[in-house]
């Protein structure tokens, strides 16, 4: 028999040994938006920062950090560990939901707003509740959290679940064994949670009257004196006595659901949270990771999202003209600004040749854990006179990547980084029309691959908010060699506003491009570049 500690150290190692193979689109959508938290170019840290920050009307005392993680918690809330129903699975966003006066607020649909909005095919809705929760604790000061990803959207409400302050301890405690929690860690998931933002006067008039403050218009009693900030104060406040948590020394006893529940196991657990910062953030760490790792039964997460040391980045490959432009960025994650760092890519082609090292000029810094970490971005071949692009010959093509990085070679161990130039967006897509807007899209095929279907794509919304991907079949064009014999053509005319990625059925598998193409962005079809274009 294995004894029991070297089974968890081999688990252990297990799982920290396990990092993904670049690219793999879910996989890479999630890291990038759980790792690159406050980037240029995405990440949820930009609706929270400073940590105080409310969006919603001019008023003080708010923080949209609070908002979130209360929607969180809210979301998951309706969990029933008997029947797997409820969960983490955005059903907050339902309307008939935040009408339950165990709901009360604007907190939730303002929060959904947001997350409605940053949708993808690869990151849902419920996801992004469970990164709004991950980002605003480990940007304002709080534990890193462990993030899976794979939640599923409810097309429905769930039942009612959250619990209320009016309630009663053993209400409480039955309420938290539903959602599948102890006693103990109920003391621990509200402490936690109510390290932020507080009872807000117009939500619960009858416990906080209007506080007349300048620096707090929204009247929000806070649970402890750093409302948009994670610490232990909640705890070390609440043990001292001079706690102003509206839960514990509201006037009215029956909603003093904090004190009941924080006073519930003779303060054993509080004591241990005022006692120790670390203490405090390791558990609360452990519960939240738990609290939204909350879904309803048959729901498959991901493996915990380990950062990528080396990414590659908005990589898009496309035919302009008579040569392949490959264009991206590679993220050195947890890496300072260092001027003597050299980062260069080398290509592989289809025949197996390495094509020489070109070096990559440094692009930015970017911040995530609120700022504890930093990340090194380099882009491909960027210059100030052209495009950010690498010029490759059609006919040799691209398969692979690989970086070196003060001349080591990082290619994840010997595979590479793959490049797809089997199905890419051809610049000869025109706009055929201004007025009524019509454009061309022309995607060039690479002779041999011989697809079932080529079509461009389209992120859609369903009735109820979640993203669907819309296939757009494209056909052959009758004019159809390009770039020297090595490509074919494929084109559709199209007449909406929206932005399409490409997509393609090859040999049964639907491979798929990064980068999206917007009608806007396309140029004016003259005879003229139309006919450089095709070298037949
Ligand atoms: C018995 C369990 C709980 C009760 C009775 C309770 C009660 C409340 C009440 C009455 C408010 C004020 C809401 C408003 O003013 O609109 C509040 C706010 C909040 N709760 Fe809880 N809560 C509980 C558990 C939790 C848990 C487990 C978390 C997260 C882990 C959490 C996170 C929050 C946050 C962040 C706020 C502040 C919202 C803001 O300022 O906008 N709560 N809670
Ligand atoms: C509001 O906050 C500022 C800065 O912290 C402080 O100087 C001022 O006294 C506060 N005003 C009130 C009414 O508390
Ligand atoms: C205290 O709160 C409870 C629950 O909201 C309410 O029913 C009761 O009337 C309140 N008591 C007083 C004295 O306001
Ligand atoms: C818990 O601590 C608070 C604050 O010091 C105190 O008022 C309360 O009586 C304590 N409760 C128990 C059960 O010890
Ligand atoms: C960043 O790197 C340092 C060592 O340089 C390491 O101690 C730390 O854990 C890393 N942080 C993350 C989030 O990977
Ligand atoms: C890098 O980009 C410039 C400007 O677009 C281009 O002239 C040059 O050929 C490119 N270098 C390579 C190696 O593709």
């Amino acid at each position: 028999m294995i004894p029991l500690l070297s089974l968890s150290l081999f688990s252990f190692f297990l799982r920290s040994s396990v990092a993904y193979v670049w690219p793999s689109p879910q996989l890479d959508a999630l890291e990038s938006i759980r790792w690159d938290q406050a980037d240029r170019f995405g990440g949820l840290a930009g609706f929270i920062l400073p940590c105080d920050f409310y969006t919603f009307g001019d008023g003080t005392g708010r923080a949209n950090t609070a908002d979130w993680i209360r929607t969180a918690y809210h979301d998951m809330a309706t969990h029933d560990v008997e029947d797997g129903t409820g969960g983490l699975d955005a059903s907050i966003r339902f309307s008939e939901e935040q009408q339950r006066g165990e709901n009360v607020g604007n907190g939730f649909q303002n929060t959904v707003e947001v997350f409605v909005s940053q949708a993808t095919r690869y990151v849902s809705i419920a996801d992004l509740v469970a990164l709004g929760l991950i980002t605003s604790v480990e940007t304002c000061g709080g534990p890193i959290i462990p993030f899976r990803g794979g939640r599923i959207d409810a097309g429905e409400p769930n039942k009612p679940g959250v619990p209320e302050p009016q309630e009663d301890l053993d209400a409480h405690v039955a309420s938290f064994a539903r959602q599948g929690f102890t006693q103990t860690e109920m003391i621990g998931l509200v402490a936690c949670g109510h390290s932020f933002g507080g009872v807000a006067h117009a939500d619960f008039p009858q416990s906080v009257p209007e506080l007349h403050d300048s620096n707090n218009t929204e009247s929000v009693q806070h649970f402890d004196t750093t409302f948009g900030h994670f610490d232990n104060n909640v705890a070390t406040e609440y043990m001292s006595g001079t706690t102003q948590n509206p839960l514990v020394v509201g006037a009215n006893d029956t909603t003093n659901s904090d004190k009941r529940i924080f006073g519930s196991d003779g303060n054993v657990t509080m004591k241990s949270f005022a006692d120790s910062p670390d203490t405090f953030a390791s558990t609360c760490a452990t519960l939240l990771a738990r609290m939204v790792d909350t879904v309803p039964s048959g729901v498959q997460l991901t493996e915990v999202i380990e950062p990528l040391p080396i990414k590659p980045s908005r990589v898009e490959l496309i035919l302009d003209g008579d040569a392949l432009k490959l264009s991206g960025f590679v993220r050195l994650f947890n890496q300072s600004d260092d001027a003597s760092r050299s980062v260069a890519i080398q290509l592989e082609d289809h025949s197996g040749k390495q094509s020489e090292k070109f070096p990559m000029p440094a692009d930015r810094i970017s911040e995530t854990l609120g700022g504890r970490v930093t990340s090194a971005w380099y882009a491909f071949n960027k210059s100030d006179s052209g495009p950010p692009a690498l010029s490759i010959n059609p006919a040799d093509g691209v398969t692979k990547m690989r970086f070196i990085v003060n001349g080591k070679t990082e290619d994840q161990g010997g595979i590479g980084f793959a490049v797809h130039d089997s199905v890419v967006f051809s610049t000869s897509s025109c706009t055929t029309s201004n007025n009524p807007l019509k454009g061309r899209f022309d995607v060039a095929v690479r002779n041999g691959v011989n697809p079932a279907r080529v079509y461009l794509e389209q992120e859609v919304r369903d009735d109820v908010d979640r993203i669907v991907v819309k296939e757009i079949d494209l056909t052959p064009s009758t004019q159809s060699v390009a770039a020297g014999s090595s490509y074919s053509f494929w084109s559709i005319e199209v007449t909406d506003f929206e932005s399409y990625t490409i997509g393609a059925e090859i040999e049964g598998t639907k491979i798929s491009t990064w980068d999206s193409h917007s009608i806007f962005e396309l140029s004016p079809c003259t005879p003229k570049r139309r006919s450089a274009l095709f070298l037949s």
